[in-house]
């Protein structure tokens, strides 16, 4: 959040796409930046206005727009920055090159797209810490597991699985610059969220002991962006620059 914070100033336009309840959008908006939000979700738009609103914050937004990230139709190149954060781009499963494409689309060259997804190996790295004999037994219901081996580098998890919340597809870091690469964009950074801490671990523990916890955030910090760590986290982080 603070580097994001930090590449924003004063009537930088931002498209939030995916926006949720609109945790960004109100910490850009907060920081001068003039923000579009876009979600698929009506539910999820009402919630962000009510509560950019309660913020007094709605000035500054330029418009609520229901959409599908795969389809941005209506928006040109027209985004200094363009968000697209937790998860969207892993809820559009074998749609997400379209949906890479279309962000790209609509930043300015020169511009940034900033965004998260779910990570293929740190997910898998957490099936030793959290479970049970019996997900890996049947695993094959809930992940299409052909392409977790050959390298194509993403890999889906099946719709009716009762283990996902909802169908998504999971990302190696490679499989995510490649994709921005061919969309038009050079990648700036590629990181892990949560490298070192998993589902699993004794974290209220460590929260109890602030010492403990200042620790871990900041190895977790130092870490994130290390070749070695960029596929251990449960989400990847990409911030590609628009040639
Ligand atoms: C986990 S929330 C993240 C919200 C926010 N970006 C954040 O990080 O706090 C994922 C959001 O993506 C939205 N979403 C899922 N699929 C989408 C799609 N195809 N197009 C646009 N938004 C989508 C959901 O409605 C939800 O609001």
């Amino acid at each position: 959040m603070k580097q994001l914070l930090g590449v924003v100033s004063p009537g930088t336009r931002v498209l939030d796409a995916g926006c949720g309840p609109g945790r960004f959008a109100i910490a850009m908006l907060r920081a001068g930046a003039h923000v579009t939000l876009a979600d698929i979700s009506s539910t999820q738009l009402d919630i962000t206005r009510e509560k950019i609103s309660e913020a007094r914050l709605l000035d500054r937004v330029e418009g609520f727009h229901r959409i599908n990230i795969t389809n941005l139709t209506g928006f040109g190149e027209e985004f200094d920055i363009v968000v697209c954060y937790g998860g969207a781009l892993s809820y559009v499963r074998d749609r997400h090159r379209a949906a890479i494409t279309e962000l790209v689309r609509v930043t300015k060259p020169g511009g940034s797209v900033i965004a998260s997804v779910m990570s293929l190996y740190g997910m898998l790295k957490l099936i030793g810490i959290l479970d049970v004999a019996s997900f890996l037994v049947d695993m094959e219901s809930h992940w299409e597991l052909e392409n977790i081996p050959n390298g194509t580098g993403y890999a889906l998890t099946r719709s009716g699985s009762d283990e996902f919340h909802v169908p998504f597809a999971l990302f190696s870091a490679k499989h995510l610059a490649d994709t921005f690469e061919e969309a038009g964009c050079g990648v700036v950074t590629l990181a892990s969220a949560n490298p070192l801490s998993a589902g699993g671990m004794e974290m209220q523990r460590i929260s109890a002991n602030a010492g403990a916890a200042s620790r871990l955030l900041d190895l977790e910090l130092a870490l994130c962006d290390r070749p070695e760590y960029v596929d251990s986290g449960e989400h990847l982080i990409i911030v590609a620059q628009k040639r």
